[in-house]
């Protein structure tokens, strides 16, 4: 059987936090150590770009901030395919010819869009290129033929809208796009872990984030002033679990199971404060999160080399990228000066 090929990404934005590990970097680390895909991982910095277009230094400071945290979790760049959006001219060629067979009402439609815009506030001052990500998305996803996208639960109207791009593409031109399968984390919580102040989403626009790169000193006051049960007042006052963000922390992170059951069990009864429990959850978020953090220190000592890893990267898709495009001309009937 042929190897699966996985493509997933991220927006340069900041650095990345324990919702982005949870919700996708560690399960990206088992596919490329399975041995089953091939994998590509791309930093989307140009997709970071459709609503950043006014700071482009702060994509740029982004961009080996998150090449730094994919090499911390242990994505292996001689396994996986690191690369560079923007470095890839054909996947902006690929969006105009999906653009063609994409309605402006069906953007418009695009939940995780329609959200976004919302949340930032662009009213009628939406810029296009922000408007159509989505289409440059499933240029990302279909350049490298991926068949598999391990994404958080916000991408999935992206995969969705990629996989009707394919479908149309393919009926009108002949079979040429493979459509994808998104992955997502298989806790519930995963796809979306809470920010410490309980609200529904880890966010760097909050400010609720526990970063990658952060020292054992802030972890511990993040998590020491995380959001609990409000109502649980006095420590022998009976508390909750549900919504409860360290307990959510908890079932997420900790390996004993059994151990966090009990703490529920007599939290639930009353008699067990919170400065307990959270002294207990920063043990488990020190011990997941220093071995990343010391990974991290060793190559930031070459940024350089971080650079030139990302070259070979983008050097590597830009020839797989040609490859599918050359085969989108060919079907559209646009290489008018290519000897059969
Ligand atoms: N939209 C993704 C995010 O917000 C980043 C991204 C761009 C992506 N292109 C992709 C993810 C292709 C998966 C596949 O983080």
């Amino acid at each position: 059987m042929d190897k699966k090929i996985i493509l997933t990404g991220d927006r340069p934005t900041g650095k990345l936090h324990i919702g982005h590990y949870i919700g996708s970097l560690k399960n990206r680390v088992e596919f490329q150590n399975s041995g089953l895909y091939e994998s590509f991982i791309m930093i989307a910095d140009q997709q970071a770009l459709t609503d950043n277009a006014r700071d482009p230094e702060k994509i740029k400071n982004s961009l080996i901030e998150v090449a730094l945290d994919y090499l911390a979790v242990g994505i292996d760049p001689s396994k996986s395919t690191i690369f560079i959006q923007s470095q890839i001219p054909e996947l902006n060629e690929l969006t105009m010819h999906y653009l063609n067979i994409v309605t402006l009402s069906r953007l418009e439609r695009n939940p995780t869009v329609k959200a976004e815009i919302k949340q930032k506030n662009f009213e009628n001052s939406i810029p296009a290129g922000f408007l159509i990500y989505p289409v440059s998305q499933a240029a990302d996803i279909t350049a490298f033929k991926a068949t598999t996208v391990p994404v958080g639960e916000d991408q999935l109207p992206m995969i969705e809208q990629t996989r009707e791009i394919v479908r149309s593409f393919n009926s009108i031109y002949g079979e040429v796009l493979v459509e994808p399968e998104a992955i997502i984390p298989k806790e519930d919580t995963c796809g979306r872990l809470p920010g410490t102040d309980g609200k529904a989403k880890m966010s760097k626009s909050i400010g609720n984030c526990i970063y990658l790169s952060d020292d054992a000193d802030t972890i511990k006051k993040k998590v020491m002033s995380m959001y609990t049960d409000p109502s649980h007042i006095k420590v022998e006052d009976p508390g909750q679990i549900e919504g409860n963000t360290v307990f959510t922390y908890l079932d997420v992170f900790a390996t004993d199971k059994d151990a966090v059951e009990e703490m529920k069990e007599h939290y639930k009864r009353g008699g067990l404060g919170d400065m307990k429990v959270k002294k207990y959850l920063n043990e488990v978020m020190q011990a997941e999160l220093e071995p990343i953090r010391n990974r991290r220190i060793e190559f930031e000592k070459d940024i350089d080399a971080i650079y030139d890893m990302l070259k070979d990267g983008s050097d590597k898709a830009r020839a797989v990228a040609a490859n599918t495009l050359r085969e989108v001309r060919t079907a559209i009937g646009i290489e008018y000066f290519t000897k059969k």
